[in-house]
């Protein structure tokens, strides 16, 4: 007679194993995905399992009802007061008695597929480097004078084989009124290092901790600080929350925060307190925002600009102000929240930072590389990542390009006369009649189109308050094709354009949106100072990507990925007109919404994707924008519209 086989869906894995096996012990021996918190105490609930009956031709077995152990007073006892869901057995609790095939749900996998919302997108693999155990540890008593952290290690290790445990002074502060609360059974949150087998003791909880555990992936931009809180265990986004970055009083962009720390002794200090208290406070809001405590904040990561990624560390970025634009570190960093006076996190909190590509190039481009991955396209993919700074990466299998490129923050509505952020209001599409040359333009907040019945009400709610940076790319595009801006980027007189809307503003023109000025209302036009902005912020994005096209020694590229917090906005078809992107069939160019805040994310769940990106970082060739001749050619060249030289065949179409 053989053992009973007990077969593993979805993984298809299979194996005998002994009458009397609990199917946490197979499942293990196996290598199935089965999560534990307990050890089978029959306490978690993390192991549950769904058996199946009846005929599997599949799998050439015949499972009856009663392949499994009956109900045992443990997880009796578990569904009767806390209850499972109809057909769920616990793992550790029922055993094997017959051939039995087995489904574990993802919500018991640890290393469950968190789907990401973008369609080309691959999903994240939960691997966190955070996870909860529970652990039985002995009490002192007179004959085995150990320490109580001692015996929490040699617990450890007989009920988790973990080995090699770190215990900084301030956790190891918690450790005994914690056990003794507990009475010796505790729940331990443990980091896994990162190169080593070592795991780091990040908090302690006295019995079962069922209250969650939280990370943040944060996207600390010269502009914004976007962050999203995740569920540790699920990979599920349950927040997310935005603020300005407050070093904007020191300056605008990159290097006018980098003069103010030159010119002012302190000032980086000034800047560094300035971005951790935005932090903090950003923490808090968003623990709110999702009903948790921010003590139960356990990992944070971070994707940043070479200049952020300093002055959040407290290291003056002076060097990054000037050739060769030396950076104190380009390797990943592990440290703790209180190394970054990071008190709104749990005390024990460890933090990772993204591996900078170089001087310029900085973790916030490896996150869009993690997230998007050109490395693994079969075919030559440029990834743009717009903000105020530019992260272009262009590649294939064979070879990664990066660069950066300072497109200032007129792509983000700022330097425009009716310019704002993204927000209710804004005007976000716009369409111009090249015959009428009127325009027809929708807002956030309102589904509607200008022209179409019900407009005006739906949208004296929001009212119309300005032009957004999509907005604005579609605007000065369509000026374009309607020939009301001819391609050096000068717009016509009213007699030129034979349009009203066209009206003289100082020694310029200006054209004229939307007006409702004569009722106390907003007036919102493109004026020849705003096509200015935008023709500078394009034109150091195209030399950028140009660059990267030079380098590799290639004139087009197959496909354009457009990111950034407002790069899925973009409509590609504007972008090429403008002169944005290079020439590339329309399908051809595909949005990945925050590519970065997305690779902070990825970081957090999979511990093994910060492994890949700070090896992929070591690969990619650096292009330096600022000492390279050509960008300087490629950027006089892209300020006409669409290119003074470069042909874009597609746009005939
Ligand atoms: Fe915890 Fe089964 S492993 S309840």
């Amino acid at each position: 007679e053989h053992d009973p086989l007990v077969i593993f869906t979805p993984s298809g894995k299979r194996g005998r194993f002994p009458v009397g096996t609990p199917i946490l012990t197979a499942a293990r021996q196996l290598g199935v995905d089965l999560d534990s918190v307990c050890g089978g105490r029959g306490i978690c609930s993390k192991c549950q399992i769904t058996p199946s009956y009846g005929e599997f031709s599949k799998h050439g077995v015949t499972v009856a009802e009663d392949a499994l152990s009956e109900w045992n007073a443990v997880e009796q006892r578990y569904k009767d007061k806390r209850g499972l869901k109809d057909g769920r057995r616990l793992g550790c609790q029922a055993t094997v008695l017959k051939d039995i095939v087995i489904d574990v749900p993802p919500e018991s996998q640890v290393h469950k597929q968190v789907v990401r919302k973008a369609a080309t997108a691959r999903a994240i693999t939960m691997d966190p480097a955070t996870r909860l155990y529970f652990v039985t540890v002995q009490e002192p008593d007179m004959h085995e004078p150990t320490g109580d952290l001692e015996r929490l290690k040699s617990a450890l290790s007989e009920q988790w084989e973990i080995n090699g445990l770190i215990c900084d002074p301030h956790v190891l502060r918690k450790l005994q009124p914690v056990l003794r609360k507990g009475k010796w059974q505790v729940t331990v949150a443990l980091n896994k290092g990162h190169a080593d087998d070592t795991h780091r003791l990040v908090e302690i909880w006295p019995g079962l901790h069922e209250g969650g555990l939280y990370g943040l992936a944060i996207d600390l931009g010269s502009t914004t600080i976007a962050a999203h809180l995740c569920d540790l265990v699920s990979g599920e986004v349950i927040a997310s929350a935005g603020v300005m970055n407050p070093q904007i009083r020191f300056g605008e962009d990159l290097m006018s925060r980098v003069s103010y720390a030159m010119m002012n002794p302190g000032g980086d200090l000034e800047m560094t307190s300035a971005v951790r208290d935005a932090i903090n406070t950003l923490a808090r809001d968003i623990a709110r925002e999702a009903d948790i405590s921010p003590e139960l904040i356990l990992e944070a990561v971070f994707v940043c600009n070479p200049v952020m990624h300093h002055l959040l560390l407290g290291i003056d970025p002076v060097e990054l102000g000037q050739a060769p634009f030396a950076l104190a570190t380009s390797g990943a960093l592990y440290l703790g929240a209180r190394d970054l006076d990071l008190d709104a996190l749990n005390s024990g909190a460890r933090i990772y930072i993204l591996p900078c590509i170089a001087g310029h190039v900085g973790a916030d481009a490896a996150a869009v590389a993690l997230s998007e991955e050109p490395g693994k396209s079969e075919d030559l993919v440029l990834v743009v990542d717009v903000g105020t700074n530019a992260e272009i990466l262009l590649g294939d299998t064979s070879r990664v390009l990066a660069c950066s490129s300072p497109t200032g923050p007129a792509f983000e509505g700022a330097q425009i006369s009716s310019g704002q952020r993204a927000a209710p209001g804004a005007i976000e599409r716009i369409e111009i009649d090249p015959d009428t040359k009127e325009p027809r333009f929708r807002v956030i907040g309102c589904e509607l189109w200008s022209d179409t019945p019900g407009f005006v009400q739906e949208t004296a709610v929001t009212g119309i308050t300005g032009i957004c940076g999509s907005g604005i790319i579609e605007a000065v595009a369509e000026m374009r094709m309607a020939g009301i801006l001819d391609a050096a980027g000068l717009i016509g007189s009213a007699a030129q354009t034979g349009t009203d809307r066209c009206t003289p503003q100082g020694r310029t023109h200006e054209y004229v949106i939307h007006d409702a000025s004569s009722d106390g209302g907003p007036r919102i036009t493109v004026t020849q100072g705003d096509i200015r902005a935008i023709q500078l912020a394009k034109s150091a994005l195209y030399a950028g990507a140009r660059l990267l096209m030079d380098e590799r020694g290639v004139d087009h590229v197959d496909r354009v990925v457009l990111a950034g917090a407002f790069g899925a906005h973009i409509s590609p078809k504007h972008a090429m007109v403008l002169g944005m992107i290079p020439d590339v069939p329309l399908d051809k160019v595909t949005s990945a919404g925050n590519a970065a805040g997305t690779g902070a994310r990825i970081a957090l769940c999979n511990a093994a994707a910060r492994a890949q990106i700070e090896e992929t970082v070591t690969q990619i060739t650096k292009v330096e924008t600022a000492i390279e001749p050509r960008f300087q050619e490629h950027f006089i060249n892209a300020s006409a519209i669409p290119n003074a030289v470069d042909p874009f065949p597609h746009l005939a179409q």
